[in-house]
């Protein structure tokens, strides 16, 4: 059984639709953000401060890789940007950008101090990252969704598309 990989920018909602899919399906919640804290033994913000952002990147490649055994994995915002990590994702199971907007997303992660990008950066910093990026979650990801539903709307139409996705033997 391969895993169900969460993307999208910060404050989508990858974590709280990741909790209630793994309610749903029986399946294991692992957030990589938590991983990755866990086995450096850092907290994010010092990890961006010591060794920079580059190196959190590496360290969520990977992470990653150890993630394909049937999980809901809720990634960081910036994982599967990374084309390798994406492609990785696709062979393991399937990868699911949550399409939330910017408005939704800024609500939720504005006043975190535990995002060294929100707090590194203006609100029009981070619309412009957010532009950016639409781009490459939509080219990167297997299946969007639409965000801004309810949440029990997000985490149905998620698991009808792993059922087709199983049903056609890509994952
Ligand atoms: C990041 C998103 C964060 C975390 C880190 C970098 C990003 O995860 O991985 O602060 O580059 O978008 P969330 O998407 O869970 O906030």
């Amino acid at each position: 059984m391969n895993s169900i990989y969460l993307c999208g920018f910060m404050g989508c909602g990858k974590s709280h639709i990741g909790r209630m899919l793994a309610r749903m399906t029986g399946r294991t919640l692992v957030d990589l953000d938590a991983v990755i804290v866990e086995r450096e033994g850092m907290s994010i913000p010092d990890i961006f401060a010591q060794y920079g952002e580059p190196h959190f990147r590496e360290l969520e490649a990977k992470y990653i890789r150890e993630l394909s055994d049937g999980y809901i994995v809720a990634t960081g915002g910036g994982a599967l940007i990374n084309d390798s990590t994406a492609e990785f994702a696709r062979k393991s199971g399937l990868s699911v950008y949550i399409n939330t907007s910017f408005q939704n997303c800024y609500m939720r992660i504005k006043n975190d101090k535990n995002r060294p990008l929100v707090v590194n950066n203006t609100k029009e910093q981070l619309e412009e990252l957010y532009n950016k990026r639409s781009e490459i979650y939509k080219r990167n990801s297997m299946c969007m969704v639409n965000g801004n539903a309810r949440d029990i709307i997000i985490c149905t139409e998620i698991i009808k598309l792993a059922k087709y996705f199983e049903e056609h033997g890509t994952i």
